[in-house]
């Protein structure tokens, strides 16, 4: 997926458990044992407005979007120009090296615009991964704080405008951060909700466990009562979260797995499209591709990474299958009655990744025509195994070997999508573009479709669209009235 969409600490990981930091001397003792409850007691933000920007994957959107209804519940008031704002937000990434990069010189820039007055606090997996050595780099930071704190925020922002210097929040999240009534959704089309956070696998590579703890699954009555009430909310696009989403183990007493959670959000009235990301390979069963095979209401679109088409590279990787256990799962999905669309992610030049195990990853994608492939450079990061492999690959191959494997999958995707011209989807509009007179919107494969309409006010609706030119990454069509 791209940089800005998709997105997920050593001894951070027993820091952020207790939720007690050790903080800068001089810095006051303001982390220590806060209790939710005592949030109804803070200073309310009337009259003062903050600015948000977010990095990362759909999880860390939704976080912010957490945070956003958070402060607006307490007062504060969002705005779109960073100069505009009293407090200053950035929700950040640690995925690959550059994502961390990025965030140190965009909040010199922050610092730039914002001039020594304003609070400027960094959240999300890089504040988690770093903790306070974002204060030592970044002094001009004055809040530090995890994703699974941001209930918390207006009661840090009072004790920093009540003469507080430094906080840092690393709390993880508990059943009753998973979700708040509050959340101010961004999408007005389709709600994400997440069902399971953190993560238990150790892929030799990833940050995601350090940054967002292990998996915790929330309950599946709070998540279907969630699900209703975004139906009243006029949503019927739910979008379910969580780093691996089908390793989901109801927390409730209701004890439902995945499949039975996922069959019941579809047959909440008012749901039309129900879609999951992202999917473990290991967890993923049979009974999933069932379940969509069974249920208009099931998107069918899978995104299922496999990282490496190369057995021993996904064995280095720690990411518990086999190149042919991975192509078992695809075929499962190929023989459903629904054409299911499948997407994946890829790793390049892992440490000690040949020429032949790049060859292995090509094979796979001639073997699986994906619909989509979201492929990155190898970024060796902190706290992982795989930072210390041997036979590291250089930055140059590692790029030759991208442009190589996404020339490959575009002729692959432009072939699929060919085949598509003539064929008529149901497309949920959400998207305007007025300077070309175009609609745009989604299959339920989750295909981009550009479309053209006789008709007026589109925006929210299900259409009939019949596809007439094609491309690699979307079709255009008309809307059939
Ligand atoms: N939980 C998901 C992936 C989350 S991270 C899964 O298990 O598939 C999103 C993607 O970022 C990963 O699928 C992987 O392709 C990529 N990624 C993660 N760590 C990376 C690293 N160190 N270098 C390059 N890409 C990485
Ligand atoms: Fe990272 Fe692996 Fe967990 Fe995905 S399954 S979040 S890649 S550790
Ligand atoms: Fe997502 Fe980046 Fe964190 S991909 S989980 S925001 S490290």
């Amino acid at each position: 997926m791209s940089e800005s969409i998709h997105v997920p600490l050593e001894s951070l990981i027993a820091t952020a458990a207790s939720g007690i930091s050790s903080l800068p001397a001089g810095a006051p003792d303001s982390t220590r044992s806060f209790d939710a409850t005592s949030i109804a007691t803070v200073t309310p933000g009337a009259g003062k407005s903050f600015y948000i920007e977010t990095f990362g994957c759909q999880m860390n959107v939704h976080d912010s979007e957490k945070v956003v209804g958070v402060l607006e519940g307490r007062g504060y008031q969002q705005v779109e120009k960073l100069v505009d704002a009293d407090l200053i937000f950035y929700n950040t990434c640690s995925i690959r090296e550059k994502a961390a990069q990025k965030v140190f010189s965009r909040l010199g820039e922050f610092r730039g615009t914002a001039g020594e007055s304003k609070i400027i606090g960094v959240l999300g997996c890089l504040a988690q991964q770093e903790g306070e050595d974002i204060f030592e780099r970044a002094p001009w930071v004055s809040l530090v704080c995890g994703s699974a704190s941001y209930r918390k925020l207006p009661e840090f922002l009072a004790q920093l405008e009540a003469g507080g210097r430094r906080i840092m929040g690393l709390d993880l999240d508990t059943e009753e951060t998973f979700e708040t009534d509050l959340t101010r959704r961004d999408n007005p089309f389709r709600a994400y909700l997440t069902i399971i956070e953190g993560c238990d696998y150790a892929c030799s590579y990833c940050v995601v466990p350090h940054t967002r703890g292990p998996e915790r699954s929330r309950r599946s009555e709070a998540v279907l009562a969630e699900v209703r009430r975004l139906v009243d909310l006029g949503y019927s696009e739910i979008q379910l979260l969580g780093q691996t989403v089908n390793s989901y183990r109801d927390s409730g007493p209701r004890k439902l797995n995945f499949v039975d959670l996922l069959r019941e959000v579809a047959a909440v009235n008012g749901v039309r499209r129900v879609r999951f990301t992202t999917s473990h390979p290991n967890d993923f069963t049979r009974e999933i591709v069932q379940a969509i095979d069974e249920t208009p209401a099931l998107c069918d679109h899978i995104h299922l990474p496999v990282q490496s088409g190369s057995t021993p590279i996904l064995k280095a990787m720690l990411r518990t299958y086999t190149r042919d256990e991975y192509l078992e799962k695809i075929d499962w999905i190929r023989a459903a009655r629904r054409p299911i669309s499948v997407t994946s992610d890829v790793i390049i030049g892992f440490p000690g990744e040949t020429e032949s195990n790049f060859e292995a990853t090509l094979s796979l994608l001639d073997r699986v025509h994906y619909d989509g492939v979201y492929a990155f450079n190898y970024s060796p990061r902190p706290n992982t195994t795989a930072r210390s492999m041997p036979d590291a690959i250089p930055e140059t191959e590692k790029s030759r070997r991208l442009a190589v494997l996404n020339e490959y999958q575009r002729k692959i995707q432009s072939a699929t999508n060919e085949k598509l011209i003539g064929s008529t989807f149901e497309v949920f509009a959400d998207s305007r573009y007025a300077a070309r007179n175009q609609w745009g919107g989604r299959t339920t494969c989750n295909r981009v479709v550009n479309f053209t309409s006789p008709r007026e006010n589109l925006l929210g609706q299900y259409l009939q669209v019949k596809v007439t030119r094609s491309g690699p990454g979307s079709l255009s069509g008309e809307h059939l009235v």
